[in-house]
């Protein structure tokens, strides 16, 4: 491993390294997007090359996809798969029922749709990640870009009769034009601080005319491995109830970061 990975990177690539153990040969595999995503598919690419494993990937953005066949992984798309066997992704937030907030990176539309098309979802994450209440971080809302200032509005006022700490929303941006998904669609970021009904909120948010899907994933998750900077991971399953430690040998996987530059 390269000494000048980061601590957070490090902890990250534990947890990715970590849950590729899942797969088995034959699997129809959904991948996640954004930087831990992106290490597990690098540790699933090994995989593919080293052990001849044999897997359909779904991704979950153009990001994973491109990711994904760069390092050999057999892509199709969900309509080819029709279903999975597991989802593996990264989140913005986790709490104590493994219910999430994510979308940070902008994909949370085929996320969403990725992850309740698979038997199990398993997300991983570095310990920062960990929340007792959903809202600290910026809940994304997908909406299409007509009328979307109209959705907006309606968000706010929505948010008026919600039992959450803040309800300032932002259009996110990439530079100084709306921030366009996969979709085509843009993102109103929530800034809420606390949510206290978050499974009230996913559902009435998704009521309003334009709203195509919003950042919270409640009871979707059925494990979360957390990864640490020394190699140790944090096993929780969600249906067995059961918490579990491991350790990753950081050794053993120089072939993954011999492709980094
Ligand atoms: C992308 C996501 C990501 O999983 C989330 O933003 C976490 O990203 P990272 O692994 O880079 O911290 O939801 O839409």
């Amino acid at each position: 491993m390269p000494a000048d990975l980061s601590p957070i990177d490090k902890a990250k690539f534990a947890a990715a390294r970590r849950a590729v153990d899942l797969i088995e040969d034959g699997m129809r595999v959904g991948m996640g997007t954004g930087s831990t995503a992106a290490w597990m598919v690098r540790c699933l690419g090994e995989r593919v090359r080293e052990e001849g494993l044999r897997l359909q990937g779904v991704p979950t953005s153009t990001r994973t996809a491109d990711l994904a066949r760069q390092v050999g992984i057999d892509v199709v798309s969900l309509d080819e798969a029709k279903w999975l066997d597991i989802t593996i992704d990264g989140a913005d937030e986790f709490d104590p029922e493994l219910n999430l907030i994510k979308g940070g990176g902008g994909a949370l539309l085929q996320e969403k749709i990725v992850a309740t098309a698979s038997d199990q979802m398993v997300v991983i994450t570095d310990a920062s990640k960990e929340v007792n209440h959903l809202g600290g971080f910026p809940l994304p809302v997908e909406v299409i870009p007509f009328g979307w200032q109209t959705s907006r509005a309606l968000i706010e006022e929505l948010l008026e009769s919600m039992d959450v700490l803040g309800r300032q929303t932002t259009l996110r941006l990439n530079g100084s034009q709306p921030y366009v998904t996969d979709e085509g669609n843009y993102i109103v970021d929530l800034h809420l601080n606390r949510i206290g009904n978050a499974r009230q909120l996913a559902l009435v948010l998704n009521q309003i005319p334009g709203v195509v899907e919003n950042g919270l994933f409640i009871d979707i998750c059925d494990m979360v491995i957390i990864g640490g900077a020394d190699g140790k991971v944090e096993i929780r399953d969600i249906n067995e109830g059961s918490v579990s430690n491991e350790k990753i040998d950081f050794a053993e996987d120089d072939n993954i970061f011999a492709d980094l530059d």
